[in-house]
């Protein structure tokens, strides 16, 4: 069954949370949502929507303008100003939006941290910290497709805070709103990105009705 829906924005932001409504964007994940979709297209529509995120995410970089030569004229033209940007993946789901964003920014700089859920208390342990020498320098966003209770979320950006990025920014597919408040709760300076907010979290901490484990979905380990 199908009703119409025209979001009238491609994106909303609303104090440090910015909705990327764009109609593709929303599409796609509807399908990437679905129980039938396999690994291989969810994996795919997983790459073609973070390009779409990064889009927006990248909004605010700076330019400057060059003096350039077309073929008729001389011009003043913007070229990005290279305040280096670091995409930092949280193992393991996030390297399905990390490969979708170096297409769009492939002179990124990457970032790993590894964090797994205790099983009982949803707590965030690491298991593994490697960032790109020079942070201060640089740009940071964060990259997880499921901000579900927000821990592993405060544990990344607590620990990154740590090599003071020039800037730091958190990307996600899908946010729940107990994951958007403890973000904002414990980082109130990290705007969050997300393409929906769901419903909330069933007893598991998944989010519902979202799209299951996307580390699972995205590499067929269901
Ligand atoms: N992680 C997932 O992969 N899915 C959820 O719903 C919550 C956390």
């Amino acid at each position: 069954m199908t009703s119409t829906l025209t979001p009238d924005l491609t994106t909303s932001a609303t104090g440090g949370l910015t909705v990327i409504t764009h109609p593709l964007v929303q599409h796609k994940l509807t399908i990437m949502r679905k129980k039938t979709t396999s690994t291989a297209k969810f994996r795919r529509l997983a790459g073609e929507i973070a390009m779409l995120l990064a889009y927006e995410v990248t909004r605010d970089m700076e330019v400057v303008l060059e003096t350039i030569e077309t073929p008729l004229a001389t011009m003043q033209a913007p070229v990005l100003k290279g305040n280096g940007i670091v995409l930092i993946s949280i193992l393991r789901a996030g390297n399905g939006i990390l490969d979708g964003m170096l297409r769009l920014i492939p002179s990124a700089l990457v970032g790993h941290i590894g964090l797994y859920r205790e099983p009982k208390t949803h707590v965030a342990i690491e298991y593994y910290f490697k960032m790109p020498p020079n942070m201060p320098l640089h740009d940071a966003i964060v990259v997880d497709p499921m901000l579900a209770t927000g821990h592993s979320a405060v544990a990344a950006l607590d620990r990154i805070k740590e090599k003071k990025p020039r800037s730091l920014k958190y990307v996600c597919l899908l946010a729940s709103p107990e994951g958007i408040a403890f973000v904002q709760e414990h980082h109130p300076d990290v705007q969050i990105y997300t393409a929906a907010v769901d419903q909330g979290l069933n007893e598991k901490a998944y989010i519902i009705p979202g799209l299951g484990d996307a580390g699972d979905r995205m590499f067929g380990t269901l």
